[in-house]
């Protein structure tokens, strides 16, 4: 941290109207800075445990010109390593061309260029014509260098400074939160990968709040009110959707069809979900929706629609060995609809699925990223389907998130105009903007958002 880690963020709400500089988004200068500032300063989510179930699996992650190799080395005990022979500097291992990743299993790591062997804990274990070193090659020198590495959630996390506090100071308030929700239960329905021309806090940006929905994604405007809120938790931030009108805010994270008759809304929305972005429900909550019609009588309430929807979804799944979580009503409503963890990672939870997303720079291009998404949900035991990270051309992703894609390479665009004078987010439902660069203010020591003052003509 820097002169800026005093910068206060103004209040738990960050409720004032501010603006943001463009230059966090378009500067080449300031991308180059997030490598050392940023990014070899901060906790970042680099996988899931279950990619590396078996002793000796590993997965690579790589964040600009560091590469991390993480590695199972015990059933219960996950080790991170830069991914650099000590020898001559080459990457220990390759990611295949065109692969978001490396992935395998090796007993041993064995250096494609000259050979050196390491064990899984990192300690080099063969060097051909060792003596020639006349000794001076002691374990200090040989071995892979140690990455900090912790799991939550089902995750795991990474920090690339050597003096990094705990995961657990960094997450603060996340774990209470989103633990009673289990994510760690949850596996991949499907993830995608894509490179997009745009800054990375563009792209997460166009998923961390609710702001844009009703004119990016119009179709859903046929079934109620978006009308969401964000809030502030020091480094990161929630969002989520306020309770219709007569309903409180018991959700379980799933709309209820607004209308004449909330049975057949409700159904509607959940195919439409379904077949436009698979993701935030799951094959159960969209049959069950399907047979409200027949399951109840023309003139439900809307309060008891949904909570024979949940019902009845919830004794589907269980019926097949899939059990949902029990979260309190009042637990579920403070915890939104998604998590934005500082700095390039959105967790949106429910009991029984979750859409995440997550950006990096794509080398030091501040117009580049690559971009993820990830769609989970609880599947019975041994039924997980096999996925793997898919680079997906924008036209292939589900239609809604292209309404999403479509806004980024423009949006980075205009943040490069000369007649350009700064975001305004708005200060109720776009809150995640201004704390994302409140707090990357205190790493970069640049960028921080300035109020706006009053007093100007209305328009
Ligand atoms: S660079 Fe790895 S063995 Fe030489
Ligand atoms: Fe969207």
């Amino acid at each position: 941290m820097n002169d800026m880690s005093k910068i206060a963020i103004p209040g738990e709400t960050l409720g004032a109207p501010v603006t943001v500089p463009a230059e966090a988004y378009v500067s080449s200068e300031y991308a180059r800075a997030e490598r050392d500032k940023l990014w070899r300063k901060v906790w970042l989510q680099a996988g899931r445990m279950e990619d590396i179930p078996e002793v000796g699996d590993y997965i690579t992650y790589e964040i600009l010109d560091d590469s991390v190799i993480l590695i199972r080395t015990a059933p219960d005990a996950i080790k991170a390593y830069h991914n650099v022979c000590p020898h001559r500097g080459r990457r220990l291992i390759d990611t295949p061309p065109g692969a978001r990743n490396a992935k395998g299993k090796k007993a041993n790591l064995v250096c494609p260029f000259h050979g050196w062997t390491f064990d899984g804990e990192g300690q080099c274990i063969f060097i051909n014509h060792q003596a020639d070193w006349q000794g001076v090659l002691t374990p200090e020198r040989t071995s892979l260098g140690k990455v900090s590495v912790d799991n939550w959630g089902g995750w795991i996390w990474i920090n690339l400074d050597p003096e990094c506090g705990p995961l657990s100071d960094y997450l603060g308030p996340v774990p209470d939160m989103l633990d009673p929700f289990r994510l760690e239960n949850m596996r991949n329905r499907w993830r995608k990968w894509i490179v997009f021309n745009c800054n990375w806090k563009v792209a997460l940006e166009a998923f961390s709040e609710t702001y844009h929905v009703q004119t990016t994604h119009p179709e859903f405007n046929a079934f109620g009110e978006f009308r969401g809120w964000a809030r502030n938790h020091g480094l990161h931030t929630n969002i989520g959707y306020e309770a219709p009108k007569g309903m409180d805010e018991n959700q379980a994270k799933l709309r209820i069809g607004s209308g004449e008759d909330p049975r057949l809304s409700t159904a509607e929305m959940q195919v439409f979900t379904w077949e436009n972005a698979n993701t935030n429900t799951t094959m159960t909550l969209v049959n069950a929706a399907l047979r409200l019609k027949d399951e109840l009588p023309e003139g439900t309430p809307a309060p008891q629609v949904l909570q024979h929807w949940l019902k009845t979804a919830r004794a589907d799944d269980e019926k097949r060995g899939v059990v949902w979580p029990v979260v309190e009503p009042t637990h579920t409503a403070k915890s939104g609809t998604a998590w934005q963890i500082f700095p390039n990672f959105q967790i949106g939870h429910a009991v029984n699925n979750m859409l995440c997303y997550s950006a990096r720079p794509y080398g030091a291009d501040p117009d580049m990223c690559i971009f993820e998404a990830a769609v989970y949900e609880l599947y019975p035991n041994g039924e997980e389907p096999p996925t793997e990270w898919e680079y997906t051309k924008a036209e292939d992703w589900p239609p809604v998130l292209q309404q999403d894609f479509a806004n980024m390479a423009a949006v980075q665009q205009g943040l490069k105009s000369g007649g350009f004078r700064g975001t305004q987010p708005n200060p109720y439902m776009e809150r995640s903007v201004a704390s994302l660069h409140y707090n990357l203010a205190k790493y970069m020591g640049t960028g921080a958002p300035e109020p706006i003052e009053q007093g100007g003509a209305e328009v």
